[in-house]
């Protein structure tokens, strides 16, 4: 059954993939890499660019010599890429943090003094930890601390399809909901959810914000929405959006939170510290914060992190339109929508060819349960699934002696894990650089695995315990 006589069926002409994989030095190693989903690989450019930029190590906005003022040209322009990426109408809405997480409780403290008693919050049971437990601890720890008391609400989904119940979901939204915290899709069924009408339902609510508006606000988590598929966060009118590089080609510690101009402008700070104030505007009796998006970017940031991740964007177009020359990588060549439309487009799919595959195959083999949609266009590039009698840390780990990268656990999706009744799974992820024949590798090494009751010689010691 796993044999390839339906390859070409499944090959796509979006994505010049033989050209992409040149760029990836631990392809070339013979790495299977199906973990995309934690973190892509970061192309060779990118850690020769480190070294490029070395002779013009500095710091920025700190210091008046050519090389700060090299540095901190270069690491402006990259917000204005992060922004024309997403179709964000300028490096204002940007704000620059660690990752998705740090996003995510950036928005947590900078909103806390706003909630009043009796305000809710609504977010699904297929959220990443990092776009619940901030609500949790908002509501059950921080701000019963100050006498205020506010009810973060989990809006279910169908356990056969890993779908959003929108219903039930619109039923929890009502004129107290002051935020409504959405996964943009799910890192555990890979479920796309939809955006447009939880964007409907979050703007009929009804709720008086300080700023006088009558709707909840919108964050979209879209950590695994980003890497895939074409977002322009004007056009999706969310007020909220997070992502982490590390899934999008870049190297680990930058991540980004689009926010609309007027509400980060309104929004306390997240950190406070240098650089987030304004110039001269310090005093023992008063401090004045920085214009946008320095407000939001206190002390030194990860400068280099954010140059090298900006040029990964620049990176991606290139490799999605033309892998063999480089049109936009290290140059100052203006990002168009309609080029990141047709970039985004073709990965996802490429992408979506990719999976169809996967669970065409995967489904196939005896005892197995796949989580999330069937239809490989309703889904992210990533297949969750259990053996029955195995454990997932086990076929993870039997897994990675044949050299195929997967990931055993709950993924941080601890919540649907829950609900499913099911201490972890196993999953395959992937990406741009993944091949048809490494999809039909994996599920074939997974067939055999489990038809022929294969165990890790080596098992990891902390498989038992890392679930999430
Ligand atoms: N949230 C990341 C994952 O899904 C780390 O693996």
């Amino acid at each position: 059954m796993l044999e390839t006589e339906c390859r070409t069926e499944f090959e796509s002409p979006a994505l010049d993939v033989q050209a992409i994989r040149k760029h990836f030095p631990s392809i070339s190693k013979g790495r299977i890499v199906t973990n995309n989903a934690a973190s892509t690989q970061a192309p060779k450019e990118l850690a020769e660019l480190y070294r490029e930029l070395s002779p013009d190590y500095e710091n920025v906005h700190r210091g008046q010599s050519d090389a700060s003022k090299a540095m901190t040209t270069l690491f402006e322009s990259s917000y204005d890429t992060i922004a024309a990426f997403i179709g964000a109408p300028s490096a204002k809405t940007i704000a620059l943090f660690r990752n998705t997480t740090e996003a995510h409780n950036a928005i947590m403290y900078s909103l806390m003094t706003e909630f009043r008693d009796g305000d809710n919050i609504v977010c699904t049971m297929m959220e990443h930890n990092s776009n619940y437990v901030p609500w949790y601890a908002l509501s059950r720890e921080i701000l019963p601390k100050f006498g205020i008391h506010v009810e973060y609400r989990i809006a279910p989904f169908d356990p056969n399809t890993g779908e959003l119940d929108l219903d039930r979901f619109a039923s929890l939204v009502d004129h107290r909901t002051k935020l409504v915290a959405a996964s943009g899709a799910s890192n555990f069924f890979g479920t796309k959810n939809p955006i447009s009408k939880i964007r409907e339902i979050a703007h009929a609510s009804g709720y008086e914000q300080p700023t006088g508006e009558r709707r909840s606000y919108l964050l979209i988590d879209a950590a695994q929405l980003v890497p895939s598929t074409y977002v322009n966060v004007q056009a999706l009118d969310v007020d909220f959006l997070s992502f982490s590089f590390h899934k999008v080609l870049a190297p680990f510690g930058v991540g980004a939170l689009y926010g609309k101009e007027a509400l980060l402008g309104s929004m306390r700070p997240f950190l406070y510290g240098g650089d987030m104030v304004a110039s001269g505007r310090v005093s023992p009796t008063l401090v004045r914060y920085n214009e946008l998006p320095w407000k939001f970017s206190a002390g030194t940031p990860n400068i280099l992190g954010a140059i090298v991740s900006a040029q990964a964007f620049r990176m991606l177009l290139d490799l999605a339109l033309s892998p063999s020359e480089g049109r936009y990588f290290m140059t100052e060549k203006e990002i168009e929508p309609s080029a990141v439309k047709e970039a985004m487009d073709r990965v996802t799919a490429y992408n979506r060819s990719l999976t169809a595959r996967a669970l065409e195959l995967i489904s196939e083999i005896p005892g197995i349960k796949i989580y999330g949609p069937r239809d490989a266009a309703k889904r992210t590039s990533l297949v969750a699934f259990n053996v029955e009698g195995r454990s997932p840390h086990g076929l993870a780990d039997a897994l990675n002696e044949f050299g195929v990268e997967s990931r055993a656990g709950c993924h941080c999706a601890d919540l649907a894990h829950g609900e499913l009744l099911i201490p972890a799974s196993c999953r395959v992820s992937f990406y741009l650089y993944n091949t048809i024949e490494e999809v039909e590798t994996v599920a074939h090494i997974l067939d055999k695995i489990v038809r022929e009751g294969i165990y890790a010689k080596n098992p990891s010691s902390h498989a038992v315990l890392a679930t999430s």
